[in-house]
């Protein structure tokens, strides 16, 4: 018996990155998995496939998590062809970083809308499913920079302190039906998003982190897989912070 045999697990943008080893980590623990991208092309393909070879039930989605309908949509036919949703997973995310008087208002919009509004869609839709069933565990993918802030990236940090927010109130709306959210604050984790920084700005990345390396997504994992499960039944409106420290 895995920590999550019998659940199952709704992972937005999860084709590759944080979201891809969160899903295999909640399979190897018997989690059934549906998860979203953009696009279910060969990458996703893989990717739900290397989830199934894993003994669960596996799905991707097509379906952009900043569209509401759509959102509605996609979780209508994850609940038909799953039966149930136990865990809810915000983790679909983008940059366009630049600093602030430089900022156009259309690189405002696309980072709210798809970090944070994609949240509120998710948890719009599933809510609903989770209160029927007296349970569910919700996750919502912040950062570090959500608590802290970033030059650069003042888009990014309102839509992940946003998410902080987010998810406190839905814990506090929701807690009544045994229904828990969290955030997850992830520092520097070694994946396509971070790989589109310079060689010389990661390093100085790393010089700031006590534990002197980047993350990985397993890393990241981990604790999602602690929130989801019932080792944190106890645990609701947290923010955990993973990032080898740097947020001291
Ligand atoms: P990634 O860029 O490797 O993966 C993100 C995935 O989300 C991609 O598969 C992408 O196609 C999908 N996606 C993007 N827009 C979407 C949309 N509108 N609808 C559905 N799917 C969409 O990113 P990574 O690094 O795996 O990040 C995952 C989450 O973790 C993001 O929310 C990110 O902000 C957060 N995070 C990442 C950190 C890092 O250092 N990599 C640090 C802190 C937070």
């Amino acid at each position: 018996m895995g920590l999550l045999s019998g659940k199952t697990a709704l992972i937005t943008g999860a084709a590759r990155g944080i979201g891809k080893a969160i899903a295999l980590k909640m399979a190897s623990e018997g989690a059934n998995i549906a998860f979203t991208d953009l696009k279910i092309d060969e990458l996703a393909q893989a990717t739900e496939a290397e989830i199934a070879a894993l003994g669960v039930k596996a799905k991707g989605y097509a379906s952009n998590a900043a569209n509401f309908e759509e959102t509605h949509t996609v979780v209508e036919q994850i609940h038909k062809d799953f039966g149930s949703i136990d865990i809810l997973v915000n983790n679909a995310g983008i940059t366009k970083d630049t600093l602030m008087l430089r900022m156009t208002e259309a690189q405002w919009d696309a980072v709210l809308t798809v970090n944070l509004k994609s949240a509120f869609n998710f948890i719009h839709a599933c809510a609903p499913i989770m209160m029927r069933q007296r349970g569910g565990s919700i996750i919502n993918m912040s950062s570090v920079v959500g608590v802290s802030g970033n030059a650069g990236q003042c888009n990014y940090s309102a839509s992940k302190a946003g998410m902080i927010g987010l998810a406190k109130s839905t814990a506090k709306e929701l807690g009544s039906r045994g229904i828990r959210a969290n955030c997850i604050a992830p520092g520097f984790i070694l994946t396509d998003m971070t790989a589109q920084l310079s060689e010389e700005v990661r390093k100085q990345w790393a010089e700031q982190i006590p534990l002197r390396r980047g993350g990985t997504p397993e890393d990241v994992a981990n604790v999602a897989l602690f929130l989801a499960s019932d080792l944190s039944s106890y645990v609701s409106g947290q923010v955990i912070h993973c990032c080898g420290g740097m947020n001291m």
